[in-house]
């Protein structure tokens, strides 16, 4: 057995409070200081932080039946996520990772497709050649709007503006929540509990209405619900008794996709641009490509093999901000882990941002080089040196879903014009639930003379 080696903390809070303040900060130096199993204390809770790919692995992978996803969090989010499919364990989780994949193989892949692109192009089309916008708010109303469409078949309308700031608004409380070292239940009426159930009865709202669309437009005789979605599957699903989901577990469901499908992705689009408007040989090379590929067409699903410039930018985006940027598990059963004892009860933390930014693994890791994909792969990087989607049996359901929503929002951009950041200011991340810049990324879109979007003379 290895004595694992961890910072010291204080005497009550242990490491909470550098936990808490900057979290990419205290993990980084975890890493570098402490090597690649590291142990640390969360008032009460035994933490460790995984740095190797093997372990990782390990975890993620050949012995997840050993683990649970993190209690410390989703006891802090339940009101809102319930038992959707990112929080449930065991047979139930299973029988609905199984209820749901479906909704994310190769042909609704190429449906969605068509959508998102219409979508970028509807969102481009307003944005007036030369206006500043913030670039969050901009991607965050798009893939919801994706998301409200693929996923529910729901014309996206005033209520996604209103869907917006409820999550914000729920989100900004369960960051609180997190951060605090006990957890008050949530019928202790306190301002803050009282705005997190707001948001969540605002977002249960919704959800509500739109189910209620949808059981009754598929009801009405002759009626084009358009094709199945994943709320149909979800509608239609019966146990072995014959009984379908209730009203909860569909709503649980529903907000979970809602709220995992859109926020991620839009951070994706936000870092990406970043990067790319910072760097404008890489902009160029996109631009370029969406040119030669799309030859003056909307782009499409099929196009995807040969956007290789924008999946290499993607890729290296989501190397240098992965918008998941940690993500933890709690042991129930004792593992060990190269001599490391992982007790029952402990948490262990695996974070993207410290592995994607390893030298070991990446070399000139901050700079960004989305050339180092182009062959896939870059030579001999180890499988869990990058996983901005996780691993093993939770691995992102929607990551193709994602990584072609990407491609093509991307490259619909790039098509129409190109982004400007209004200031070269460096933008520091802040970790909240997912990696979001620490002040607004304000941007001017230009459109290009030639392309779809051009202004009329
Ligand atoms: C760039 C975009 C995205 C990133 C970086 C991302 C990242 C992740 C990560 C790291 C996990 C695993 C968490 C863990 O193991 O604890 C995860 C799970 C999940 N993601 Fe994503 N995600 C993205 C987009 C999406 C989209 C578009 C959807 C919906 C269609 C989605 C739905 C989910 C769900 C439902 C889970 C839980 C899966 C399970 O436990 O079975 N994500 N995501």
């Amino acid at each position: 057995m290895t004595a694992t080696p961890g910072p010291k903390g204080s005497f009550l809070l242990g490491n909470l409070r550098e936990f808490s303040q900057d979290m990419l900060g205290f993990f980084t130096r975890l890493a570098r200081d402490f090597g690649d199993v590291v142990r640390f204390r969360l008032v009460n809770r035994t933490a460790f932080l995984v740095n190797h790919p093997v372990h990782i692995e390990t975890v993620l992978v050949r012995q997840h039946e050993r683990f649970i996803k993190h209690r410390f969090f989703w006891s802090r989010v339940r009101a809102l996520l319930g038992q959707g499919l990112v929080a449930s364990e065991g047979a139930y989780w299973r029988q609905q990772r199984l209820l749901m994949q479906p909704s994310f193989n190769r042909e609704r892949l190429a449906r969605y497709g068509g959508i998102m692109v219409a979508e970028a192009e509807a969102a481009l089309a307003e944005w007036r050649d030369g206006e500043v916008r913030d670039l969050h708010a901009e991607f965050t109303r798009l893939t919801l709007r994706i998301a409200l469409r693929a996923f529910f078949g729901s014309a996206p309308s005033e209520r996604t503006l209103g869907l917006a700031r409820a999550f914000t608004a729920a989100a900004e409380e369960i960051i609180l929540r997190m951060h605090m070292p006990v957890r008050l239940p949530d019928w202790i009426p306190t301002a803050g509990t009282r705005r997190y159930l707001d948001a969540v009865r605002q977002l249960e709202g919704a959800v509500y209405a739109i189910i209620a669309e949808r059981r009754r437009r598929s009801h009405l005789p002759g009626s084009k619900t358009g094709p199945p979605n994943l709320l149909d599957a979800l509608l239609a699903a019966r146990d072995e008794a014959g009984r379908p989901l209730s009203e909860r577990q569909v709503r649980d469901e529903a907000i979970t996709m809602l709220l995992a499908g859109h926020e991620t992705t839009a951070l994706a689009l936000v870092w990406t641009w970043y990067l790319l408007a910072r760097d404008p040989g890489a902009a160029d090379a996109l631009i370029a490509e969406a040119r030669r590929v799309l030859c003056g067409r909307s782009a499409s699903a099929g196009d995807l093999d040969a956007l290789l410039h924008t999946r290499t930018a993607v890729q290296e985006g989501l190397r240098l901000y992965p918008p998941a940027y940690a993500i933890g598990r709690e042991a129930c059963a004792e593992v060990l882990l190269d001599g490391h004892r992982i007790p029952k009860g402990a948490t262990v933390f695996m974070s993207p941002w410290v592995m994607h930014r390893n030298p070991r693994y990446f070399e000139q890791p901050e700079a960004f080089r989305p050339e180092r994909w182009l062959g896939n792969v870059p030579a001999g990087l180890p499988r869990y040196a990058y996983f901005p989607f996780g691993g093993g049996a939770r691995v992102c359901i929607g990551n193709t879903f994602a990584l072609t929503e990407l491609v093509l929002v991307m490259a619909t951009i790039a098509r129409w014009g190109r982004i400007q950041l209004t200031s070269d200011r460096e933008i520091a991340p802040r970790a909240l639930i997912t990696l979001r810049p620490a002040e607004a990324i304000t941007a001017r879109f230009h459109r290009d003379a030639d392309g779809p979007g051009k202004t009329p003379n």
